[in-house]
């Protein structure tokens, strides 16, 4: 053996350092050290809900921090009533019928994420990833030593992906394809008829899906939510459903997710999970138990503050000179496009890009926007109105005051 004793060694793998730092995370703790530092900041950043919690899944939890039952490690895949309770909740808001065994509760969508694409690539397997997609996807698929084969899309198509687009796309090697509507960044929501043409083409295939419905119940105006895999029941053996409380109740600091997937899937990333981070907290468990039991009123409430505050970012946005802007159809962001003011003036710099223009954007007006590169997606910034009223009113102002 050839001894390689004296050859240097890279402290971190390749694979682990080739990860990007989560943009949307590095844009939030900039805009946090510049208010801790007293700046006005306004943050179009963040990917969560800002109201609490409602007090009735609060107060289960309390509850459940004094239970002895739930101070031991429980079964990996979840506690069994919430797997139950999972199955029931599917059934009533998109109709998917599937029992308990077919869940598998992850800490957090992300986890389920991550489990899936692990569960399901070797080496060199491609997967169709609509752009512009949510910034875990391709690092999720690479982690997997899977490929991400990017499918652009723009405003003029509703950033909504075709069935030629994907036929072209395909090779031998594609196992399966991301989807995810309502979609985080850009609001766009599938009509029924493209979410079934999709599901059509999938079977036909043999190409898995991973369908992504976190914000199944946040959609506006006519737009409606479908699950695919209930258009196109023959897509059940090869499909893995992604979902959580994160967004609906309110919840993303709690962590609780989870995959619906045929039982050999199940079985392997529970397996995966067994080793990597045994059972979800159990307090957090019981927590989204009572969410997942309880009534849609508080996400009733959260979905109406979420389509009147997008419909006005949308208008504030339309009404600045060149930027081009889609109406929200679902979740909680505008993706505007800012193109046309890159490479001329703006406060004395000229920005090539987004990633110059949105720090450019913090540093002068004291607004964070997420850079498009995030997400597969130069030329546009990802704007959340997951936030009050006021801000949002002031956050545009500031921007199209930058930018007249
Ligand atoms: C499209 C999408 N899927 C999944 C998630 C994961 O949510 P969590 O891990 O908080 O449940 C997010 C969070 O931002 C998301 O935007």
């Amino acid at each position: 053996m050839r001894d390689m004793s004296d050859m240097p060694r890279a402290r971190i793998s390749r694979k682990i350092g080739a990860i990007a730092e989560s943009a949307t995370l590095a844009v939030d703790a900039k805009a946090k050290a510049l208010k801790a530092a007293g700046e006005d900041v306004i943050v179009f950043g963040a990917g969560e809900p800002d109201f609490p919690t409602p007090a009735h899944i609060v107060e289960a939890a309390e509850a459940a921090c004094r239970d002895e039952r739930n101070h031991r490690y429980s079964p990996t895949p979840g506690l069994p009533e919430l797997r139950e309770a999972i199955a029931v909740k599917t059934a009533r808001d998109s109709g998917y019928e599937c029992s308990p065994g077919d869940v598998l509760v992850t800490n957090g969508g992300k986890q389920a994420v991550y489990n899936a694409f692990q569960a399901l690539l070797d080496p060199g397997d491609e997967v169709l990833l609509p752009a512009p997609y949510w910034t875990t996807y391709p690092e999720a698929i690479a982690l997997a030593d899977g490929v991400p084969v990017e499918l652009p899309t723009t405003e003029r198509t509703g950033f909504r992906v075709s069935v030629e687009q994907l036929e072209e796309a395909r090779t031998e090697r594609t196992k399966a394809l991301l989807f995810v509507s309502p979609s985080n960044p850009t609001g766009a929501v599938y009509p029924r008829d493209e979410v079934e043409a999709i599901g059509r083409w999938a079977v036909e295939h043999d190409v898995w899906v991973v369908t992504d419905e976190i914000y199944e119940h946040l959609v506006f105006g006519d737009n409606e939510f479908t699950s695919m895999p209930v258009l196109v029941p023959d897509l059940a053996d090869t499909c893995i459903v992604v979902n959580g409380v994160a967004k609906t109740y309110a919840m993303t600091g709690w962590r609780v997710g989870w995959m619906i997937a045929p039982r050999d899937v199940v079985a392997a990333a529970g397996n995966l999970q067994s080793h990597a981070t045994s059972n979800v907290s159990n307090v957090a468990q019981r927590a989204a138990l009572a969410a997942v039991t309880g009534d849609l009123a508080a996400v009733a409430e959260m979905r109406a503050a979420f389509e009147r505050r997008g419909r006005r970012m949308h208008e504030l946005l339309s009404a600045i000179p060149g930027v081009a802007c889609m109406e929200p159809q679902g979740a909680f962001y505008c993706f505007p496009s800012f193109v046309s003011a890159l490479d001329r003036d703006v406060a004395g710099r000229r920005p090539g890009d987004t990633l110059e223009l949105c720090e450019l954007v913090l540093e002068e007006a004291k607004v964070a926007l997420v850079p498009g590169e995030a997400f597969g997606a130069p030329g546009y910034a990802r704007m959340s109105f997951a936030l009050g009223d006021d801000d949002l009113e002031e956050g545009v102002n500031r921007i199209a005051k930058l930018l007249g």
